[in-house]
C-alpha cells in the first residue's frame, strides 16, 4: 500500500497525486513512468511520473479523469491508499545540451512535458516552454512551467488566455522569427503531436514525441503498447515512451488507441451509475 501525501484538483478533472514511494522517488529520471493499481481489483495505467522529492520520498503523478479506471483514482483524498505501483518504467528521456530547446505540453501533457523541461534545463538549454490548452481553466503548471523557462508562453484554443490559438502556430511564429531550435519535445493528444512535427520536418529540427498506447504490463511482455516507428515494431514501455516524430506513425497509434472505445465507454457508465 502506498500513501497519498497529497490530491489537488489542478482544475476540472486534472488531479495532482503526491505518493510516499521512496525508491521510486529515488530513481526515477525523466521522461519515466510508473504502472498503478487504484485499488485492489483495479485495471493498471502507465501514468508518467511528473516530479519526485527523494527526500521526502515521494513522487507526483498527475491524472486526467477519462475512463473508469482513471476518475476512480481521480476520486482518491489526501490520506487514501494506492494498492500497487510499478516503476520506474520505461526509457528516460534522452538529455543533453542541444542549445534551445522547446518544451510543448498540450492540455494533460504538460505534465509530462514539465520534468523534461526541468532536466533540459539543468543540461544546460535555453528552454522554451510552450503550454497550450482549449481554455484558461485547463492550463496546468503555469509557475512550475515559467520557473524553468527562459520563455514561457501559454496558449489557448479559444483566446482566453495567452496566445490565441493553437501551439503549433506559437512554434512556427517562434521559427519564423528566426530564432535557432536545435531541439524540440511535444506530449499531448496526438493530433497535435503529429502536428509538432509536420511544423519541425521541413526544417530539419530534432523532434521527440511521448506516445500514450495502450499497456498492460509495462514491461515489454504483452505486446499490447505496440507502435511503429520507422516502420518497425516497438514497444512503447521499453523502447519509449519517447520516439523521434518524425519517424512514428501516428495514424497506426490512433487506429490502436481506438480499438476498446466502446468497452471503455461502456465501463465508464456503468462507473457513472
Ligand atoms: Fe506490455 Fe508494453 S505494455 S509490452
Amino acid at each position: 500500500m502506498y500513501n497519498i501525501v497529497s490530491a489537488i484538483f489542478l482544475a476540472e478533472n486534472i488531479k495532482k497525486i503526491e505518493i510516499q514511494a521512496p525508491r521510486i522517488a529515488k530513481k526515477r529520471k525523466a521522461g519515466q513512468f510508473v504502472m498503478i493499481r487504484a485499488g485492489e481489483h483495479g485495471e493498471r495505467i502507465p501514468l508518467t511520473i511528473a516530479g519526485s522529492d527523494p527526500e521526502k520520498g515521494t513522487i507526483t503523478i498527475i491524472v486526467q479523469g477519462m475512463g473508469k479506471s482513471t476518475r476512480e483514482l481521480n476520486l482518491k483524498e489526501t490520506g487514501d491508499t494506492i494498492h500497487d505501483i510499478v516503476g520506474p518504467l520505461g526509457t528516460p528521456s534522452h538529455i543533453e545540451k542541444f542549445g534551445t530547446a522547446v518544451s510543448i505540453g498540450g492540455g494533460v501533457g504538460t505534465a509530462i512535458a514539465y520534468p523534461t523541461a526541468v532536466a533540459l534545463k539543468e543540461a544546460g538549454n535555453y528552454v522554451i516552454t510552450i503550454n497550450g490548452a482549449r481554455t484558461r481553466d485547463l492550463v496546468i503548471l503555469e509557475d512550475e512551467m515559467k520557473a524553468v523557462s527562459d520563455e514561457a508562453y501559454i496558449t489557448t484554443d479559444d483566446g482566453s488566455y495567452g496566445f490565441h490559438g493553437f501551439v503549433t502556430q506559437k512554434l512556427q511564429e517562434l521559427i519564423d522569427s528566426g530564432k535557432p531550435i536545435d531541439y524540440v519535445l511535444a506530449i499531448g493528444p496526438i493530433p497535435m503531436m503529429k502536428a509538432v512535427a509536420e511544423v519541425t520536418r521541413p526544417y530539419g529540427i530534432p523532434t521527440v514525441v511521448s506516445l500514450n498506447p495502450v499497456m498492460v504490463d509495462g514491461t515489454g511482455m504483452c505486446g499490447g503498447c505496440r507502435v511503429t516507428v520507422d516502420n518497425e515494431t516497438r514497444f512503447a514501455c521499453v523502447d519509449g515512451p519517447e520516439f523521434d516524430a518524425h519517424k512514428v506513425d501516428f495514424k497506426n497509434l490512433s487506429d490502436r488507441n481506438r480499438m476498446y472505445l466502446p468497452e471503455e465507454k461502456q465501463s465508464v457508465e456503468a462507473f457513472s451509475h
